[in-house]
């Protein structure tokens, strides 16, 4: 019998309205557009403005896209992911809460935390949910409302993210040149130190203080984590297309983590993948962390080609980085 395996079938997206553009952030604190076009490569990015609004209410706009694209019915699904650094709450999961607002009633559902890493930890464990041959819908949302977690106060992290959903469909296949074809991850918790959020957890719970000392915010060494970045995610993409006999010539679609342009210029140079097949959207978007490759997805989907070969790869907070090797499905 022919191995079951996992296969994209379908995405959609979804970003709020309001665009944050350099010229607004730069009468807000210390910067210019022509250091962030420079240094990072954003133009402008997408806020979620109503404070009432979270995460979920962007994962469930990315999740209807892809029903409506699709033609799918909310009861045909049967387990929900969301990977999210910015859940509506610290409990219970932003995938039932999504559930709840796109009608899903007969799938389980729960969250991944694995920062900007989330999408591609969420398609590796939907992928061994489809290979068991368990399940046959499975819905992978990557959801974040990052501008919740940015002090835009402080000019070393605010110009960086922006807000952003996407969401895809796996399901079985048994066809020749199609599917997920192999995922490398690792973590180096040496990172974990470099990129966190200081208080509001078990180890610094929320206090008069903690707020009063901006605590509740994105910390960043910058200079730290892009040397990580760029090594390790170089490294990951070197190893998977290695390890599947592959070289750079080989591959259709880079689909990079949107943090940094200088970062994706250094990975595509030591891929050797041709800079016109590598997916960017950071101009526009900026960091959207777990929902940054699957963006690109969505805004590049009518250039891909069934058959398609994509390296998709992430880098992000803890650290937990990694690569996926598939080829498109439709
Ligand atoms: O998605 C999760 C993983 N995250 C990443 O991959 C992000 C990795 N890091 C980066 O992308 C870059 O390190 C940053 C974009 C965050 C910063 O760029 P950088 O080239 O590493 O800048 P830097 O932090 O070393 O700062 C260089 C200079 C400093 O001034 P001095 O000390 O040289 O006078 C900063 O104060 O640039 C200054 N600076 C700014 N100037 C204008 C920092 N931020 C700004 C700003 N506008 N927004």
């Amino acid at each position: 019998m022919a191995k079951i395996k996992a296969v994209i079938t379908g995405i959609g997206g979804y970003v709020p309205d309001y665009i944050l553009n350099n010229d607004e952030l730069s009468r807000m604190v210390d910067t210019s557009d022509e250091w962030i076009m420079s240094r990072v490569g954003i133009k402008e990015r997408h806020i979620l403005k109503d404070p009432h609004l979270g995460t979920s209410f962007l994962g469930a706009n990315a999740v209807k896209n892809l029903f409506e694209k699709k033609g799918i019915k909310p009861e045909e699904i049967e387990v929900i992911l969301c990977a999210t650094s910015t859940p509506d709450n610290i409990f219970p999961s932003t995938a039932s809460k999504i559930a709840e607002a796109v009608g899903i009633k007969n799938a389980f559902a729960f969250d991944i935390q694995a920062a900007c890493s989330g999408f591609l930890v969420g398609l590796n464990i939907a992928t061994s949910f489809i290979e068991s041959g368990r399940y046959k819908k499975v819905l992978v949302v990557a959801a974040e409302k990052m501008s919740f977690m940015v002090d835009y106060t402080d000019r070393q992290t605010c110009p960086l993210f922006g807000d952003g959903a996407a969401a895809a469909l796996i399901e079985p296949t048994t066809e020749e040149g199609v599917g997920v074809v192999d995922c490398l991850l690792h973590t180096d918790g040496i990172g974990y130190s470099h990129l966190h959020m200081k208080s509001g957890g078990s180890v610094s719970p929320a206090s008069h203080e903690t707020v009063d000392k901006h605590q509740h915010f994105i910390y960043q060494e910058g200079a730290a984590v892009f040397k990580h970045a760029v090594s390790d995610m170089s490294q990951v993409c070197a190893d998977i297309l290695e390890r599947n006999h592959l070289t750079g010539d080989d591959i259709d679609w880079l689909v990079p983590h949107q943090a940094n342009l200088r970062i994706i210029d250094a990975v595509v140079k030591r891929t050797g993948i041709k800079e016109d097949h590598v997916m960017i959207n950071i101009d526009h978007v900026g960091n959207t962390s777990a929902a940054s490759v699957p963006l690109c997805l969505w805004e590049f989907e009518s250039k891909l080609k069934k058959g398609d070969k994509l390296i998709l790869t992430a880098f992000g907070a803890g650290f937990i980085w990694g690569a996926v090797y598939l080829q498109w499905g439709y």
